[in-house]
């Protein structure tokens, strides 16, 4: 029979700890200080926010006494200071250690290569994106998963695609200002700013931290020339990791020095080219040979950092990885910066126009609009 889980026994485990029985069979330790620090008595009523001092308890916390309460609930008293913590049967299961709070955010991606996407990556209409939040959680949600979608039929320029970039959150402001414009220009501090090939990159890796998504909308592509290619620099991480396990883990924890500088800035960071998270798992690209500085690595390490290096570099020149189109007018590629490869062809300006109106959202605004689209529902 199922029902609403209750707390059969509460009982000592060590000095560190209690041990908790539920209804459902389960056990689960508490750590006395998470007890003390995660009870919900213990935050801001309005702003939600932690207002427990952990140093106000002693290095040793005692538990003057445990009593299950009428309501089901765990009264805990502190001998230190007298106060009491209150912990519901529910809360205490939905948060007993190792158990992550639901996030609706955390949507796994799908790694694709060429055959996975015959169709081109999947797309989603402008006009229902601005007037609904089901086609916004939609769209939001292929992005996420696929790290790459196009968005068609935006009616208007560069304002039509910021408002459909800002239905997200606001936008990520760079030394290229809060939009750019993707043209051959005549004085570029940018090899976009050119009519050259860009082989497949990540944008802005000197930055401390690149941009998220990023939002390439086409206003023309009049010109001979100037096709589109993606790749999902996660696939490509994934290859390498299986076929060279040591390039892999090389390009995961060497840093490197990546710069962007004009007449006006100068901006620098360090960073390896794929980062893992902390189950080993990859969790960002930043690969855009342009804007790698002078290599300045121990001989050593720059041995093994070029060879696993040019390994990455070739399998982004696997037509196995990428798709190519060409983009229309009217159409926008929304895609994961620190996952997904970008790329086009040369083109020839004397032929006709090609400009893309371009501009970020960083992850963490993302992940919080599909949490409160989630909220919503
Ligand atoms: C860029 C870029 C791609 C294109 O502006 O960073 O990669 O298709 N542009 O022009
Ligand atoms: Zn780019």
């Amino acid at each position: 029979m199922k029902g609403p889980v209750s707390i059969t026994a509460v009982g000592t485990a060590g000095p560190d700890a209690l041990v908790i029985d539920f209804s459902d069979g389960s056990q689960a330790e508490f750590n006395l200080f998470w007890l003390a620090d995660n009870c919900p008595d213990g935050f801001h009523p309005q702003t939600g926010e932690r207002q427990f001092d952990l140093l106000s308890m002693p290095d040793v916390p005692v538990i003057k006494s445990k009593n299950i309460l009428a309501n089901g609930c765990v009264e805990l008293q502190w001998a230190h200071d007298g106060s009491t913590s209150h912990f519901s049967p529910e809360w205490l299961l939905a948060h007993r250690p190792g158990v992550r709070r639901d996030d609706p955010a955390g949507i796994a991606p799908v790694l694709w290569t060429h055959k996975d996407l015959p169709n081109g990556p999947p797309r989603h209409a402008a006009s229902t994106i601005l007037s609904s939040d089901a086609a916004l959680g939609s769209w939001l949600t292929d992005t996420r998963r696929y790290g790459l979608t196009l968005v068609d039929g935006i009616q208007g320029g560069g304002e039509a695609s910021m408002a459909i970039a800002r239905r997200i959150g606001f936008l990520r402001e760079t030394n290229f200002g809060q939009t750019f414009e993707v043209m051959n220009k005549p004085d570029p501090n940018n090899l976009a700013y050119t009519a050259l090939a860009l082989p497949l990159h990540t944008d802005l890796t000197n930055q401390e931290t690149p941009p998220g998504y990023q939002f390439l909308h086409c206003i023309a592509n009049d010109a001979a020339g100037g096709g589109s290619t993606f790749a999902d620099g996660f696939a490509i991480a994934q290859a390498l990791r299986e076929a060279d396990e040591q390039a892999f883990l090389t390009l995961a924890t060497v840093s490197i020095p990546c710069r962007f500088f004009d007449s006006d800035v100068d901006i620098r960071t360090r960073r390896p080219v794929i980062s893992l998270d902390e189950n080993g798992d990859v969790h960002e690209i930043a690969y855009n040979a342009h804007l790698v500085d002078l290599i300045d690595l121990p001989a050593d390490t720059g041995n093994r950092w070029y060879k696993a290096y040019r390994a990455f570099m070739r399998l982004t020149r696997d037509s196995t990885f990428c798709i190519n189109f060409r983009m229309a007018a009217s159409e926008m590629a929304a895609f994961d910066n620190r996952r997904i490869l970008h790329g086009r062809e040369a083109f020839n300006p004397e032929t006709g126009a090609r400009h893309l109106h371009g501009c970020y959202v960083d992850r963490v605004e993302f992940d919080s609009r599909l949490r409160m689209l989630a909220a919503t529902q």
